[in-house]
């Protein structure tokens, strides 16, 4: 999803690539916050290693951002195994799947992310490689099609999503570990920060990562994205330290609200307040509107809005709260039946 996800780090050049993989954890004990997820993993890696067993497969959902791609290379260095990376739609069909599988040494990990993007012939065919580690496929044409059976090494199964609604049940079940990752809390995000501007070689003051933090959508993706710019703001300005009101006025420039919503945010808000009478609306309808696709509106805007009491959820479709008209700095509609 990440090609109209505009919160997305587009890293645009190879210097921007490598920073990337410097502000990327590589072990546990550097992955902050998540820690019921972390606490988990640490046991089931653990007891892996003592059977000397594949770990288990692990599917990791989320909104995008959460660092669910950084935890699978993160499981893999704990594991002390290798890492073949690759995504749903990337794999078209059922041999493409066992070109990946025969490649794996007993023990790796294949990380598969946008899982439920997986055609379904493919995902088909991960069934029995997953349960029973073989694959049975046909190959050939016509007269000389024939089926073959090929065993594969024990491996583990890494799933990324952040849509699990539309896994089908039965890939979901194949997980033996299913890991929700959650929106991250202010001061995890301000340690991700400071450790991000050491990596950048920037100072910061805790106050303005304390803003920062509270204005980065519970999300470490975008907490690096927001610090990149703040720090452009701060050394055009001379500063030793990224100050607090630089903070305060490079969010400004960029739209980002005190509650951390974008614009994206609040042009859905808008939308249904003032097309929709602050709703009902559907998916549909609202996507239409704001010129956003489903996906993107469902795996990452919604989200943060439900969680912070901007919408709620009803049979009919999603509802703007009063917290959502107060942000906006709109009069609350006349209630009168
Ligand atoms: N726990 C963490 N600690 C420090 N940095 C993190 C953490 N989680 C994520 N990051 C940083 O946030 C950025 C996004 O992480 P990542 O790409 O793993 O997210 P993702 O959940 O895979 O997103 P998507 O769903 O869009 O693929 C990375 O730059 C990573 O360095
Ligand atoms: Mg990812």
């Amino acid at each position: 999803m990440a090609e109209h996800d505009e919160i997305t780090d587009n890293t645009a050049n190879e210097a921007d690539q490598a920073m990337e993989l410097t502000l990327r954890p590589q072990r546990l004990s550097q992955y902050l916050g998540q820690e019921r997820v972390k606490k988990e993993l640490a046991v089931y890696i653990k007891a892996a290693q003592q059977r000397d067993e594949a770990l288990d497969h692990v599917l990791l959902y989320g909104p995008p951002g959460l660092g669910k791609t950084t935890l699978a290379f993160v499981i893999a260095n704990e594991l002390g195994v290798k890492l073949k990376s690759t995504s749903g739609p990337a794999i078209e069909k059922a041999g493409d799947l066992v070109a990946l599988l025969s490649d794996l040494d007993p023990g790796d990990v294949l990380f598969i992310d946008e899982i439920h993007r997986l055609a379904k012939p493919v995902e088909e065919v991960l069934y029995s490689a997953m349960e029973d580690y073989y694959i049975d496929i046909v190959i050939g044409e016509g007269q000389t099609t024939h089926a073959v059976h090929v065993p594969l090494p024990p491996f583990t199964l890494i799933g990324a999503t952040t849509l699990a609604g539309q896994l089908s049940a039965p890939l979901r079940d194949r997980f033996g570990i299913v890991e929700h990752m959650q929106y991250y809390t202010v001061s995890e995000l301000e340690q991700i920060i400071q450790r991000s501007s050491q990596v950048f070689n920037t100072k910061i003051e805790d106050q303005a990562a304390h803003e920062l933090a509270r204005r980065s959508r519970g999300t470490p993706r975008v907490a690096n994205r927001l610090l990149k710019r703040v720090r452009d703001f701060a050394e055009v300005k001379g500063e030793t330290a990224i100050s607090l009101a630089t903070t305060e006025h490079a969010l400004t420039q960029l739209e980002v609200d005190n509650e951390g919503l974008n614009q994206t945010d609040r042009k859905l808000l808008r939308t249904m307040i003032e097309g929709y009478h602050g709703g009902p609306v559907g998916i549909r309808t609202l996507a239409a509107n704001v010129g956003e696709d489903i996906e993107t509106i469902e795996a990452l805007y919604e989200p943060y809005l439900l969680q912070n009491g901007f919408i709620v959820m009803t049979p009919r479709g999603r509802m703007v709260t009063e917290k959502a008209y107060l942000q906006l700095g709109l009069p609350l509609p006349h209630s009168n039946e």
